[in-house]
This record gives C-alpha cells, structure tokens and sequence, in this order.
C-alpha cells in the first residue's frame, strides 16, 4: 500500500526533523539544534553552554571556576547563542552571565567511528569587543562544510576581564584564564560531541591571535591543543600597556578607592557592569578602539614576557600557521581625511601623539626615528597624499612586526607555515574603494570572511560569488592543517608550500594565484627590531599621558569601521 509507505516515510523524516540532536556529558545533558552548512549539510549546533560559573558577585574580578552539572534530570537547552559579554556598542544583547561555548559538528554518532579534528576559535577586538556568536562573528556554516567540529566562546572584555590593581592579590588576566577554562572544558567534553581532545587546533584573530601567542607560552595551556593558527596579531611585539593605569583612572572615575586592590575590588564589584562600560568607553574618542588592556605577567598564566620565553623555545612547539593581510590597518586614519585640523596637528605634534598610538613609552627619539621612517623628517602635514603610509605605522607597529617577531623567534623549533594575504575580495571591511565600488586593499579581519561568516561583511556568500574560491581555498588548508599540521595535502602541493624553519625563511603570498617569496616588508619591521631590541615591560604608557589624548585614532586591532558597520547593521536588522 503506496500511500501507508508514504505516511511511514513522513513520519520517520517528520521524526527526525523534530528530534533535537541531545548529547550527554558528565555536566548533565544538552539538548541542541540543527542548522545548515554552506553546502547544505545538516549541522548538529549546541550554542551557548556554560564553561565557567557565571563570574558575577565575588567571581567578579577573579579566575574562572567550573561550570557546575546541572544534574541529570534537567536537559540544558542550548539552542540559541548566550548574550555577549559586557562591551561598548551592542547595547541590548549583553550580560555579565557570558562565559559559554558553542559547538558545531556534522559527527554526532560517534560509536566507532573516528572523532574529528577540533577547531577552537578566539575572537579578536583589542580586549574589549566581539563574541563567539555564531551569527555576529563566527559562523560554521563554512569550516563544517569539512571534516572538523568547530567551537567559539565567549571570554570577559575589557575592566570585567583585565583589571589590575596595584599589589599582589588581584592579578588581571582573567579574560585569558576564561580562555584556558573553555579549551580545558574542550579536552574533558568534546568527544561527546565527535571532537577529538587529543588534536584541537587554537585559532585566533586579531587580539585573539595575540592570545593564541600568550597561550603558546603559557604553561596553564600546556597539552591543551596540538596546532594553532595565528591571524594578524601576536604578542610577541613591543606594546607597553599599563592595565595599573586603566584601573586606577575606572576606579576614580565611579568614586571608588584607587590604591588598594582589596578596597578598589570590594568597591568595584558593587558597580553596575553597564555603568564599567560606560565609564571606560568614554575614553574612546571618536568611537575608536586603541587597546587598553592586555596581559599581566602574573607568575602564573604568564611566568615571563612571551617574547622571552619564545626565543629560548620555552612553549608549546606545535606546528603554526601565521598570517597577515596585506594592508591591515593601512587605513585607520583614512576617516579622518575631512579633519584637517586633527591631521594637522597629527602631522605638526607626531612626536606627542606617537607613544600613544602605537603603544610605546613616551619616548622622543623613537618618535622621530618613526617620523622620519615613515613619513620623512621634513615632512610636518598629514594628508590624502601620506594618509595612508602614516596608517601603515599602526599595520607595522600593532600587528606586522609582533608577527614577524613571532615567526622569526619560533621558527628555530616548530615549522611555521607563514602567509600573506594579499588577495583583494570584493568585500573590505576597512579599505578605501574605486569608483566602481571595489576594495583598494586588504585591510585588518579582510581574510576572516573566507573562513567563517559574520555580520561584520553582511550575509553568507551567493553560490556564486567571485571570492567563493577564496573561502574554499581558506578551509581547505586550515582544515587540512588542524587534521595533519600541514595546509596542503599532496607531496607537490607541500613542496610548493614549505613551512619556515631554523635554516628556511619564506612567505607565501595569497592571491589569485599563490607565489613563494622572501617575507615581505621586511625593511620596514627591522627599523621596529631596531627601536624595540627587548620586550616591553608593560609599564607606564599611559601614566604621564592626559587621557583625552589616548583615546584619539588608533583604530588598532578591533577595527572602529568593522564595530560602527557591525552597530549599524544591528541597528538596521542585519544587511
Ligand atoms: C621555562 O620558563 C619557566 C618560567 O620562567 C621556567 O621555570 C622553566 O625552567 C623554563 N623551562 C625551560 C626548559 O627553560
Ligand atoms: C630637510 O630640511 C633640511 C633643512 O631645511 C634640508 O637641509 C634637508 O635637505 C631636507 N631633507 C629632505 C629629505 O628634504
Ligand atoms: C549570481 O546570481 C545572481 C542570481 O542568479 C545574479 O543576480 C548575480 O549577478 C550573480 N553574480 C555573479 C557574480 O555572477
Ligand atoms: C587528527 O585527526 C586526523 C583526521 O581524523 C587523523 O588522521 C590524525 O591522525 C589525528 N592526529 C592525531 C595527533 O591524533
Ligand atoms: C628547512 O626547510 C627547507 C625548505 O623546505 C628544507 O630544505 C630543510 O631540510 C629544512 N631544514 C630542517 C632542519 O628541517
């Protein structure tokens, strides 16, 4: 009887589309979703679990504990992303109850098959913006078109995940401690999910990069993942950041004391979140983002500076794939092209403004050094004509360099396979564009959009789009590279690709078609190897500095284009 067959047939697929994928951990068990990807796969989502207890009342201002099981009569929904963590911008989909995972897998019956590669990304955005939420930033629906189970979360931002008061008992660091928490939720549960503990690949981007350098270094993140890929930021650079200052100007800000860390937290953790971020982003002018907080090296995350430890080959040596983009942050200041009095006075008072912007102690010879690099020493206007050779202090001196820096120090003991992109898309974040519209350049985060889709460059690519060959190039070697630590598969296809190591330096650059090369912009990071021989030790940027000055371009690491599009588009209801 044909048509009982059909009921039959209905009725398992009407059993399977309403059945949610359910996983069982040891924390109880998590009931999930379904989504699609890119190709039209089905893939089995679980967004926005707990890895840590929420870090809220005395959690608040210390090191992440456990998530807490939620016993096994309860089955935890984790259907939807968790709000993000506290930041600037994003005004409605906020809370402090923020430290959660999302997983995605197409593997979930696991019996006897193999468990697959684990992708684990952090989020950049200067310490202070962006989330793991897999419709603002980290979508799957490209990276599971392969084999791997891929994870995003959630870490504390900005005063709620770095402050530092004066004395020993309050250390910083807790945003980097929430990261070590979700890669150690990861080892314990993400076999349940198809995820193989023993081959988890770190990827980062940006400030999440930088993080993935300091989690190479780090002991706590020791044995916790087994390849790492790096874009566009490491920590192994010259920054001089003064969370001490950052705290004690919060603090006199909402009229708590400044000085004693027990006082200054006991007070602190009274203060409503939303009035934290409020307070700290009216030190941002203009609505740009330079990076305030930043690591402490606290004996215990962090034993010594990255740098140092790098260079003895004191890390974890696993296989890295480095890359940057060709013009990163080339057009920070471009928005600024209308303000003639502001470049004006940036080109007249360089001197004055430079620590500020790029990160170092005041410190006039560096200053005109850098001048007269990258500008010339007559040379005393800020213009369309040098805008852009200006902008590209902030690509050498917040990101390029700290790469370079990176790939030349572990090169002598794990093979880097080391990249530029330099491929121009039709979508830019950042880059000026021609009169038909299209990109001029490669900015900053230019290259995330082929690994995973975001609300920062609108919607999931068409079928069609002409940068498709791109997004299936980018995940084909990462994916390739978080199964075997290599990006390419094929004996030829390695040849032409060979990573860097104590004897071999190369770049591969990434266009249309690939070419092997020297690394490029070499010339101009050695003048930072030469003004920056040693690892900053962290202290007094800021200090003697007045803070309406700090706040003025930098654009650094978060983009302030990429943050406005992305209000904007929130604003508008996505675009
Ligand atoms: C690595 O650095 C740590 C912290 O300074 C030190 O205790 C340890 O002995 C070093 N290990 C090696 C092999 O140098
Ligand atoms: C800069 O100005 C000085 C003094 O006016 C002059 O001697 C020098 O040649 C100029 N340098 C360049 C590169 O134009
Ligand atoms: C892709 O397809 C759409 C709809 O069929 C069409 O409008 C668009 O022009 C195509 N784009 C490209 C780049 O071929
Ligand atoms: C990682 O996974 C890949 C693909 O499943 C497998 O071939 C490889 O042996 C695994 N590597 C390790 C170190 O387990
Ligand atoms: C370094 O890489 C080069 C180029 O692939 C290779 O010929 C050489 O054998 C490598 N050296 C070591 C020590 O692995």
């Amino acid at each position: 009887m044909p048509s009982l067959l059909v009921l039959l047939l209905l009725a398992i697929n009407s059993s399977f589309a309403e059945e949610p994928p359910l996983v069982e951990l040891s924390l109880g068990r998590v009931q999930g979703g379904t989504m699609q990807s890119f190709q039209g796969k089905t893939i089995y989502a679980f967004r926005g679990i707990p890895y840590a207890q929420p870090p809220v009342g005395q959690l608040r201002f210390a090191a992440p504990q456990p998530a807490i099981g939620w016993g096994q009569e309860e089955i935890l929904k984790a259907t939807s992303d968790s709000l993000v963590c506290p930041q600037p911008g994003i005004s409605l989909l906020m809370s402090e109850d923020c430290l959660k995972v999302n997983v995605f897998t197409g593997n979930l019956d696991t019996k006897g098959e193999q468990l697959l590669p684990v992708i684990v990304y952090i989020h950049g955005g200067a310490n202070v913006l962006g989330s793991g939420h897999s419709l603002y930033e980290a979508g799957p629906q490209y990276l599971l078109d392969h084999e791997v189970v891929f994870v995003a979360f959630n870490y504390r931002l900005g005063a709620l995940g770095f402050l530092r008061p004066l004395g020993s008992s309050v250390t910083g660091n807790f945003g980097f401690l929430d990261q070590v928490m979700a890669l150690r939720w990861v080892r314990d549960h993400i076999s349940r999910f198809g995820g193989d503990p023993e081959n988890v690949t770190l990827f980062g981007m940006s400030a999440g990069s930088m993080a993935v350098s300091l989690h190479l270094a780090s002991p706590l993140s020791w044995g916790l993942f087994h390849r790492a890929i790096l874009m566009s930021g490491s920590a192994t650079n010259h920054f001089a950041i003064d969370n001490v200052y950052w705290t004690q100007k919060l603090a006199r800000e909402v009229g708590c004391p400044m000085y004693d860390a027990p006082d200054v937290v006991q007070c602190l953790r009274n203060v409503a979140w939303t009035r934290i971020v409020e307070v700290c982003k009216g030190w941002e002018s203009f609505q740009f983002v330079n990076m305030k907080w930043n690591y402490e090296i606290d004996g215990h995350f962090l034993p010594r500076h990255p740098t140092e430890l790098m260079a003895e080959g004191n890390f974890s040596q696993v296989p890295l794939l480095v890359s940057f983009t060709a013009n990163e942050l080339d057009y920070t200041a471009n928005v600024h092209l209308e303000n003639e009095p502001l470049l004006h006075d940036l080109g007249s008072n360089f001197e004055e403004y430079a620590p500020e912007l790029f990160l170092y102690n005041y410190d006039t010879s560096i200053s005109r050094r850098l001048k007269e690099f990258y500008l010339g020493s007559n040379v005393s206007e800020i213009s369309a004509d040098n805008i852009e050779r200006f902008g590209s202090i902030f690509s050498d001196g917040i990101i390029g360099h700290g790469v370079h820096r990176l790939v030349h120090l572990v090169r002598h003991f794990t093979p880097v396979y080391y990249m530029r992109m330099d491929y121009v898309g039709k979508r830019s974040l950042s880059a000026p564009t021609d009169d038909q519209e299209m990109p001029l350049g490669v900015g900053h985060a230019d290259d995330l959009q082929y690994v995973m889709p975001s609300l920062w460059y609108g919607t999931i690519m068409a079928e069609n789009h002409t940068d498709l060959f791109m997004m299936e190039r980018l995940t084909k070697w990462f994916t390739h590279f978080a199964k075997t630590g290599t990006p390419l598969s094929t004996e030829e296809e390695h040849d032409f690709w060979p990573p860097c190591n104590a004897t071999y330096v190369a770049m591969l650059y990434n266009d249309v078609a690939t070419k092997m090369g020297p690394p490029g912009y070499s010339e101009r990071y050695a003048i930072w190897d030469e003004l920056f021989p040693t690892p900053a030790l962290g202290r007094g940027v800021a200090r003697r500095q007045q803070p309406n000055i700090v706040a003025l371009v930098a654009i650094a690491l978060a983009t302030g284009v990429a943050f406005r599009r992305l209000s904007g588009s929130l604003a508008l209801g996505g675009n």
